[in-house]
């Protein structure tokens, strides 16, 4: 890939589409009403969101506890020794949130299931009734308002008791467990349900679950980071393993009993990062596309391709597991649609040919890589109060580009974009509500959409994370992502200054109307 050029190209593009609008205002005739958005009819728009973020009532009406529930009570986890046990309450609120969403003019709403709440001990317990029953009344009152359920079965948790039993990705059985569970799922919702996704960025729950160590189940080498049990440079890719089998599970399992009849769509959700190399060289190019490997077509491949990536392959050899012949067979239900949640961007290094500093990333099971958001001592965009996030909406159409090219134009929903600010107990009012950079952050990751978009790639949704204010996993309630203010003493939900900007985009922008007469 020349990625100079691809800069000039997309710079130029970028001028052609603002020649065109200025100089003709193209109208696109779509379906009797005029339009001028690059996104097609049946574009999704959407807010996203996730069960152990928001809903609370971690012991409500039968809920088993999960992972997350388990982690948080740990002190020490949470920045502000927080936890979820109300979060934004939306497990009693959602009448409310939805009439938020309703507001915004959405299309689609993509929420998760609590795992522990249809099933406290996963497979080794009763369906709780009560969690089916909360589920269905949330789904029936979206469908009621013409917005779309967007359904995704596990954002990070899981039953405590599949976590005791199998550390908890550790162990092949996990599959069954998620089989079990997502059979039910497509079974009590599958009929009004028309987008699975199986899981949120599965790269980020092994990652942090069992390389760094910083989420549960907390477990790690001393070289990666402070827990008392691990292995780094190991367990990552057992739990991937196991990660990968159960989605091909879930998958089978829509294939064969339900999607004939439920007509919906099963995909993965991936966390993604544009990685661009640190230099011209031919090392730094590579270490990028390695980089990319070791994050994101790791899980991706085995999927679409039925193998690792060769670099992958490369570098960890014979310790990387194997698919058997009985995985491959599985594997290929694939996917009907990959699932994009972008928000940052890096510069990356090459660690095999020059040397580097410590650093993440930069050890051989990592890819043997430097990940940076400096070069030449200045940052690859503005930096936000979120040590992660640097704005790069140019990453938004690489990335996007990307995935279109390796993985041959499947449809791509953007299922989470946003932009995270730290709360601070001295601002304002009207300054914590006046988010004008979480605009121009929303505002310019569509404009780089829209470039990809018009230039070929099926790109059918876009998910602003988030909704509200919400459970920042460990920065707790110090981090506000949403396009409501969230007061935490009173959980009164206030509009931003963004949540009036969505709209009036999604009005401008969605060709098809809401539709809920034909849903
Ligand atoms: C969390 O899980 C561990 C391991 O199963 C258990 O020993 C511990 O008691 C649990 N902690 C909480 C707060 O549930
Ligand atoms: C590592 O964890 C232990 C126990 O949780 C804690 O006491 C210690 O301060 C931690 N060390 C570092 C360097 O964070
Ligand atoms: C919001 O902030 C912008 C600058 O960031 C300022 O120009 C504008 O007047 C503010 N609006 C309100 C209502 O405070």
């Amino acid at each position: 890939m020349e990625f100079p050029l691809l800069y000039h190209a997309f710079f130029l593009l970028g001028i052609c589409f603002l020649v065109l609008l200025v100089s003709c205002n193209p109208v696109i005739k779509v379906n009797g009403e005029f339009s001028s958005s690059p996104f097609p009819r049946s574009f999704l728009f959407g807010t996203a969101s996730s069960s152990y973020q928001y809903e609370g009532a971690f012991l409500t009406d039968g809920k088993g506890l999960n992972n997350w529930d388990n982690f948080t009570h740990k002190p020490g986890n949470i920045m502000d020794g927080s936890n979820g046990d109300v979060a934004v309450d939306h497990y009693h609120r959602y009448l409310q949130d939805l009439d938020l969403m309703d507001y915004l003019g959405v299309n689609s709403y993509r929420f998760s299931i609590s795992w522990a709440r249809v099933l406290p001990k996963g497979r080794f317990g009763d369906v709780n009734w009560a969690g089916i029953d909360h589920y269905n009344k949330l789904i029936n009152a979206l469908l009621l308002k013409g917005i779309q359920p967007f359904v995704t079965l596990t954002h990070y948790d899981i039953p405590q008791e599949l976590a005791d039993r199998y550390g908890p990705w550790l162990s092949r059985e996990v599959q069954e467990d998620f089989e079990y569970y997502a059979d039910i799922c497509f079974k009590y919702f599958g009929d009004r349900v028309k987008y699975w996704a199986t899981f949120n960025e599965p790269n980020v729950v092994v990652i942090r679950g069992y390389q760094s160590g910083i989420y549960p189940p907390s477990r790690c080498s001393s070289l990666f980071g402070n827990c008392t049990n691990g292995d780094s440079e190991k367990e990552p890719f057992i739990a991937a393993h196991n990660i990968i089998l159960s989605h091909a599970a879930a998958v089978k399992i829509y294939r064969t009993k339900y999607q004939k009849e439920q007509e919906g769509n099963i995909g993965i959700v991936m966390n993604t990062l544009w990685l661009e190399p640190m230099s011209n060289s031919l090392g730094d190019k590579l270490a990028a596309e390695r980089a990319q490997a070791f994050y994101l077509n790791w899980f991706l491949d085995p999927i679409i391709f039925g193998k690792y990536p060769k670099e992958m392959y490369e570098i960890l050899g014979s310790s990387l597991p194997s698919l058997s012949k009985y995985d491959l067979e599985k594997l290929k239900n694939g996917l009907d649609f990959i699932g994009i949640n972008y928000y940052s961007s890096f510069y990356v290094k090459d660690c095999i040919f020059s040397v580097c500093e410590p650093g993440p990333g930069n050890s051989k099971t990592e890819g043997s890589i430097l990940r940076t958001a400096k070069r030449n001592g200045v940052l690859i965009g503005e930096p936000t109060d979120v040590d992660w996030l640097f704005v790069y909406p140019q990453g938004m159409s690489e990335i996007v580009t990307y995935i279109k090219e390796r993985y041959n134009n499947i449809p791509m929903y953007i299922t989470e974009n946003g932009f995270g600010e730290r709360d601070n107990p001295h601002t304002s009012i009207e300054d914590l509500l006046n988010d004008t950079r979480r605009v121009r952050y929303m505002s310019n990751h569509l404009d780089s959409l829209a470039i990809a978009v018009r230039n070929g790639a099926d790109v059918r949704g876009y998910f602003a994370w988030s909704l509200l204010d919400n459970f920042e996993w460990n920065d707790g309630y110090t981090i506000r992502f949403g396009l409501h203010h969230v007061d935490y003493a009173t959980l009164k939900r206030t509009k931003r200054l963004s949540a009036n900007w969505y709209k009036q985009y999604i009005a401008k922008h969605m060709a098809g109307k809401r539709s809920s007469a034909s849903a």
